[in-house]
């Protein structure tokens, strides 16, 4: 079996993680005993492109009880947990392309190197992919019954290939169904991209001025749970109907510029690049922190940054880089810009990933059962996929809900009745 990891003798510690993580995945669990009777994916190439994490663990051993062939590369070379890879591929038996902290280039050798295993389902967190897919990779698109896209940053750019026409295959944003990012993106990226800057730097939440940058499903999640900590939380947003909703919620709304003199802490969610730019880093105050959730580490200007700095000095932490700008006030970045939570933490908690994963192998197991209705756009995870997720998490947590009678099922569907 080809792999390319950090070290196979961590093995041990990374499968403690993975049965760990497990315990918190029963809908996910599930799934992978029915799937290892059915063998729904038999015989299938799947390339996974995810964060190597305790979570994707679970879900390639899901995938593999399916029946597939899975190889997994890393989805950014920050977040790769180098004991799950070495567990994957001494104790699960699964190829894994991917060390924590490689360079680019061998990023890209393992973005390769999971292509080379000619996929016809693959599994992104941000495009990398599909991107070489539709770009270097062209003649290896053909046998690519569907994709599967995790993150609402690779959404974004499928949905533009598909307006343009463009895209080569199927694309399903799991991304978009509420089973994932009403869950996924504002627990588990609120709650992990605070344990990421507390890891970091140790601070104290109470009472700090944090200024969250946007105001999206990850930003929602972390602007509460920093709140609940006893922050004062600033939004800054471009879409005037989510800074309404931030000010509703009770957070102070205001324009990066103002809002760069203020904050003593400083992390972008928004998918966008350079929110935090010159203009801004110029006025923070002394030891101000900035560190990003968002899926590319563009959202903070760091060549910006770097430039009016005089002196950086990396590693004051771990994951702490102190930049000491030509007005002798220092600020410290963290994680080199790249998603904190995966960085300096762990991720998402497993428990939160169940509901993502889970929608993703049903969509697997969805997509070989409907290739040849498939056609080369961009679709929503069938509400069915949905619905099961959520009932069989309720089920796993022990909470039952109420169901519609006979009379409500027809007052609901029936005009004019009520009146
Ligand atoms: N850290 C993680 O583990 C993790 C998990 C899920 C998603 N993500 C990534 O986080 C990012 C946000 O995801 P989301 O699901 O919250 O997206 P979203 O579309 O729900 O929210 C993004 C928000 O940012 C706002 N925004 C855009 N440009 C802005 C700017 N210049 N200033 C202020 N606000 C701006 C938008 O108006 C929007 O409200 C994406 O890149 C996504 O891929 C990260």
């Amino acid at each position: 079996m080809k792999a390319d990891i950090a070290d196979i003798k961590l093995a041990p510690g990374g499968r403690k993680r993975i049965l760990w993580a497990d315990h918190d995945m029963p809908v996910l669990a599930s799934i992978r005993e029915r799937f290892a009777k059915q063998k729904p994916l038999a015989g299938k190439n799947v390339s996974a492109c995810l964060h190597v994490t305790a979570e994707t663990a679970n879900l390639v051993r899901t995938l593999k009880a399916a029946g597939a062939n899975v190889v997994l590369c890393a989805s950014n070379p920050l977040s790769t947990q180098d004991d799950v890879a070495a567990s994957l591929v001494k104790d699960f038996g699964i190829s894994v392309f991917s060390i924590c902290g490689e360079n680019r280039k061998t990023y890209y050798k393992h973005i390769y190197a999971a292509l080379d295993h000619k996929p016809v389902i693959t599994f992104d967190d941000g495009a990398d992919l599909v991107t070489e897919l539709h770009t270097t990779r062209t003649k290896d698109a053909g046998r690519v019954i569907a994709s599967m896209e995790e993150t609402t940053t690779g959404v974004i750019r499928l949905r533009a290939l598909d307006k343009q026409g463009k895209l080569k295959f199927p694309v399903i944003a799991v991304n978009d169904a509420a089973s994932k990012h009403l869950f996924d993106n504002r627990y588990g990226t609120g709650q992990s991209t605070v344990d990421g800057i507390i890891r970091a730097t140790d601070y104290l939440v109470a009472g700090k001025k944090i200024v969250v940058a946007g105001y999206g499903w990850c930003g929602r999640g972390f602007a509460m749970r920093c709140k609940g900590m006893g922050a004062v939380v600033i939004v800054t947003e471009v879409d005037p109907i989510k800074a309404i909703e931030a000010c509703m919620d009770g957070f102070d709304v205001m324009p990066m510029g103002k809002a760069a003199r203020i904050g003593d802490l400083f992390v972008t969610l928004t998918g966008d690049k350079h929110v935090l730019r010159r203009e801004h880093f110029r006025v923070m105050k002394d030891r101000a922190v900035v560190a990003n959730s968002g899926h590319f580490n563009v959202e903070i200007d760091i060549p910006a940054l770097t430039k009016l700095s005089k002196k950086v000095i990396r590693g004051v932490r771990n994951h702490v880089d102190e930049y000491v700008l030509k007005n002798g006030r220092r600020i410290y970045l963290l994680a080199e810009g790249r998603l904190i939570n995966l960085a300096a933490a762990e991720g998402h908690p497993a428990s939160v990933m169940d509901m993502s994963f889970a929608t993703q192998a049903l969509e697997a197991e969805y997509v070989v059962k409907n290739a040849r209705l498939l056609k080369p756009v961009v679709y929503d995870v069938p509400i069915k996929i949905e619905n099961k997720v959520c009932a069989l998490k309720l089920k796993s947590m022990g909470i039952t809900i109420d169901k519609l009678t006979p009379e409500q099922i027809e007052y609901l569907s029936a005009f004019g009745e009520g009146t």
